[in-house]
């Protein structure tokens, strides 16, 4: 099970804070995903700190958000996107780990993913519509009566998760694609690997987890990993990939 740490743009900017990211210790074995905003390139943001944070992190890749929406809603959001394809481009060239590229809720299209894939990303997380709603989230924290209406508006603006696997999928069977935004649990994971993904994520759920207690986090994985068996065993399959084969949809409900 890898982990994702959210953005590590806090840690660079106040360094009293990085050792809250110093996870490395207690997960000396598990794939680790650092993690910083795309937009943050176009300000003043590069290849020094894009190392910084996954020297941070012992990372083995660094995922890099676009979060468009998000920064429309949040109370002066960084909004310049301008030329970060080529940017993230550059990175894909120059970093030592691999760069993974994500939404924060709102979907990839394939177009979008298309261009990702030219650009030498090594996955793309969709990050999709359905799930956690950051319009909505910064629509509660924002003062601006302007603002918190701007994301009523946009609460469920996106692509679903599923279109976006799909889409994606359908052309390029070779990406690594990670599926998030709305999953719940472990048979929604199962139903995202045979549509096409390679990895399931959930935010949520680990969240609320978090929020009652360590010994919840610990029910959540056990029982994640039950659902999942569970899928694997009712539909006749040795493993995740044989969620794949021709027809299986149909008996995962
Ligand atoms: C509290 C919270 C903080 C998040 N912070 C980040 C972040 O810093 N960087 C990022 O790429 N995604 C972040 N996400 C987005 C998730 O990775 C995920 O794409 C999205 O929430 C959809 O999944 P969910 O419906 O399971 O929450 C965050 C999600 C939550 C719930």
């Amino acid at each position: 099970m890898p982990m994702g740490v959210g953005s590590q743009r806090v840690a660079v900017e106040n360094p009293q804070l990085s050792p809250t990211f110093e996870v490395r210790s207690l997960a000396p074995d598990i794939p680790l995903f650092a993690n910083l905003g795309a937009v943050q390139l176009n300000y003043r943001y590069g290849l020094e700190e894009c190392l910084r944070v996954v020297d941070l992190l012992a990372a083995d890749a660094l995922i890099l958000h676009l979060n468009p929406l998000q920064e429309c809603v949040q109370t002066q959001g960084d909004t310049n996107f301008r030329g970060l394809l080529a940017t993230i481009a550059t990175l894909c060239q120059k970093l030592p780990v691999p760069v993974i590229v994500k939404e924060v809720g709102n979907g990839i299209s394939a177009s979008l993913a298309a261009q990702l894939i030219a650009a030498g990303v090594a996955a793309i997380d969709v990050a999709g519509a359905g799930g956690t709603s950051w319009a909505k989230v910064e629509s509660e924290r924002a003062t601006d009566p302007i603002q918190q209406r701007l994301g009523i508006t946009f609460a469920d603006w996106g692509l679903p998760t599923a279109e976006c696997i799909t889409t994606i999928r359908a052309i390029s069977s070779e990406i690594p694609l990670i599926a998030s935004g709305g999953l719940r649990n472990g048979l929604d994971a199962a139903k995202t690997i045979a549509l096409g993904a390679d990895l399931a994520g959930l935010a949520w759920p680990f969240l609320r987890a978090a929020h009652d207690s360590e010994a919840a986090l610990d029910t959540l994985v056990q029982v994640l990993i039950a659902e999942l068996k569970t899928v694997l065993f009712c539909t006749g399959s040795a493993c995740l990939d044989d969620l794949r084969r021709p027809g299986i949809l149909q008996s995962v409900p």
